[in-house]
């Protein structure tokens, strides 16, 4: 492997953690997370072997959406800090070699963004075509209400200038017109203006809704969607080589793919993938690795310099859209059986260890397959230490609950009152003074010690980041084997996804038995038999990395 290309495309062996500044940490004392605070913690994120931090939004904002209704795109809200308090967050990560990429949610503002005031000021005002406006809901327009919990229709109806606006969130998040080319130049600047404080790209908010421009009336006007996306990233790259776009894109892979660009790779350089998280949480749930397998086999490798993103969790419901009816309910069974554990009927509340009733080593098993699994982890704040949600809080916010530092009743997440937090501390089983990061850090044996093994195996074996994938067979269902190989180095990962010991047969058939497989998560070894194949044991929900070495080598580095 060239190290420099390694290092050039940094993000293929990325390991990516996402916040939210508001609950991370308050270094001022008011009960609001702020930068003060990320900035005293990055040195956490070091050690977990995070090298790229995504910022959720934390621009101003009435924070009807936590965020994702902007009201200036250009300022640091004032709750988390300044922007010289982001500029100094920025520098101090830089130091420790850690990038950063934030938000860019420009498919809507809020509507008390003084674009959309002046937009619904009159028809003539100077930002009214910054919006989409129309007589009447157009029929051919966009289809499928995201929040069904609060809105029926993506058109509002304004009684003063008598047309009605379009917004696929919320009705307090109109959305933006990219038809226009101000609105395009003015997104760019966005951009710009944030890589010029040292930001390394963007994770893009509904980038399928942000590029839509079906129904529009003026369709000469209208920019090809991926043209535009294009143009975007060459931007982006002219600005800075090194700068990624990492997109949300909820579709099912052939469509998903053509965010990346075609064959050119010149649109996304990242795309979540939605489809294998979804599968997995199946597989997870009836206790067989078929599922998340056929999702795998399925999944096209992205052209170019492109890569997958890889999730167990983030930070909205835990969707399970591309499930079928049948199967989504079989995971709502196994995972979320009561109403308030689920969300717009298609999704899950509730963070991976409740769900997992904590079993430690199912936990485990789940997060060494994510870090194994070709594609970049990215991990939501909170992961690494197990915690659970907090069904009292409303809607989405299950999962955005202060981050749990140290036990006692502030989580060491703030000094101020609790009633001054912007969301209860978790409690009970998955509370603070059982779930923290200080007593994890004692912890050999935690899933905080377990992950940050994970980010260094994952770092120091680069076939799983840039290796060509292979499923393998081993003739048990409940075992997924995979393996990732390049210029003639191999690892080969299993996972049981049942709670009973198996013995899972694998066939490497350039391999004799003048070859062992060497253990890369703890000691041991694996005898190869002459016609190369081998038995590798596994304890329920057990997990093994292995790659194979010269018998007279049995240690690799
Ligand atoms: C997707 C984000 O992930 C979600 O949290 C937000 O509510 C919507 N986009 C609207 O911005």
């Amino acid at each position: 492997m060239k190290l420099t290309r390694t290092a050039d495309l940094w993000w293929k062996t990325a390991v990516v953690y996402c916040l939210d500044v508001e609950t991370f940490r308050d270094g001022d004392g008011d009960g609001c997370g702020d930068f003060r605070g990320l900035t005293q913690k990055i040195d956490y994120l070091d050690r977990l072997g995070v090298t790229c931090i995504w910022l959720m939004p934390f621009y101003p904002s009435p924070d009807r959406d936590d965020g994702y209704d902007i009201t200036d795109f250009y300022g640091v809200d004032p709750r988390l800090g300044t922007l010289g308090d982001f500029v100094e967050f920025v520098r101090t990560a830089r130091d420790r070699g850690m990038r950063v990429i934030a938000d860019l949610v420009v498919n809507h503002t809020s509507d008390r963004h003084p674009w959309f005031q002046d937009a619904r000021s009159g028809r003539d005002s100077r930002h009214r075509d910054w919006y989409v406006w129309a007589d009447e809901p157009p029929p051919d327009g966009p289809k499928g209400v995201v929040f069904p919990d609060k809105e029926d229709s993506l058109w509002q109806y304004d009684e003063h200038t008598g047309q009605y606006y379009l917004h696929r969130f919320y009705k307090h998040q109109p959305d933006l017109n990219v038809a226009n080319p101000e609105v395009r130049d003015e997104i760019a600047r966005i951009m710009g203006f944030w890589m010029e404080l040292g930001l390394s790209g963007f994770r893009v908010d509904a980038v399928p809704f942000m590029l839509e421009t079906d129904g529009q009336a003026d369709a000469s006007r209208l920019p090809d969607p991926h043209d535009y996306l294009a143009d975007l990233r060459a931007f982006l790259s002219r600005r800075n080589g090194e700068a990624v776009l990492l997109g949300e894109v909820n579709l099912p892979y052939a469509d998903t793919m053509a965010f990346y660009g075609g064959e050119q790779g010149d649109e996304l350089t990242m795309c979540f993938d939605f489809v294998g998280m979804q599968k997995m949480y199946l597989a997870l749930a009836r206790r067989v690795a078929r599922p998340l397998a056929e999702a795998l086999r399925e999944r096209p490798a992205p052209p170019k310099d492109g890569h997958w993103a890889t999730f167990v969790r983030n930070h909205d419901e835990l969707t399970l859209d591309r499930l079928s009816d049948a199967e989504r309910e079989e995971v709502f069974q196994a995972f979320g059986p009561e109403e308030n554990m689920q969300l717009y009927g298609r999704g899950l509340r509730r963070r991976l260890p409740p769900m997992l009733d904590g079993d430690p080593k199912r936990l485990k098993m789940v997060y060494s397959l994510l870090f194994s699994l070709p594609g970049t982890p990215v991990l939501f704040y909170g992961e690494e230490i197990g915690m659970g949600e907090d069904l009292r809080a409303e809607g989405r916010l299950a999962v955005r609950t202060p981050m749990q530092w140290r036990p006692g009743p502030g989580a060491g997440f703030s000094d101020a009152d609790p009633s001054r937090f912007p969301g209860q501390v978790v409690e009970g089983r998955y509370g603070p003074d059982r779930v923290s990061a200080a007593a994890q850090r004692r912890d050999p044996g935690s899933l905080l010690s377990w992950i940050g093994m994970l980010t260094r195996r994952y770092r120091e074996n680069p076939e799983l980041a840039w290796g060509d994938l292979d499923i393998l067979d081993t003739g048990t269902d409940q075992v997924l084997a995979h393996r990732c190989s390049r210029e003639g180095g191999t690892v080969v990962a299993l996972h049981n996804f049942s709670q009973d010991p198996v013995e899972a047969r694998l066939t490497l058939d350039e391999l004799d038995s003048s070859w062992l497989l060497t253990d890369l998560l703890v000691d041991g070894t694996t005898e190869v038999a002459s016609d190369g194949t081998a038995v590798v044991r596994l304890d329920g929900y057990g997990c093994r990395w292995l790659r194979p070495v010269p018998r007279d080598q049995a240690l690799p580095d």
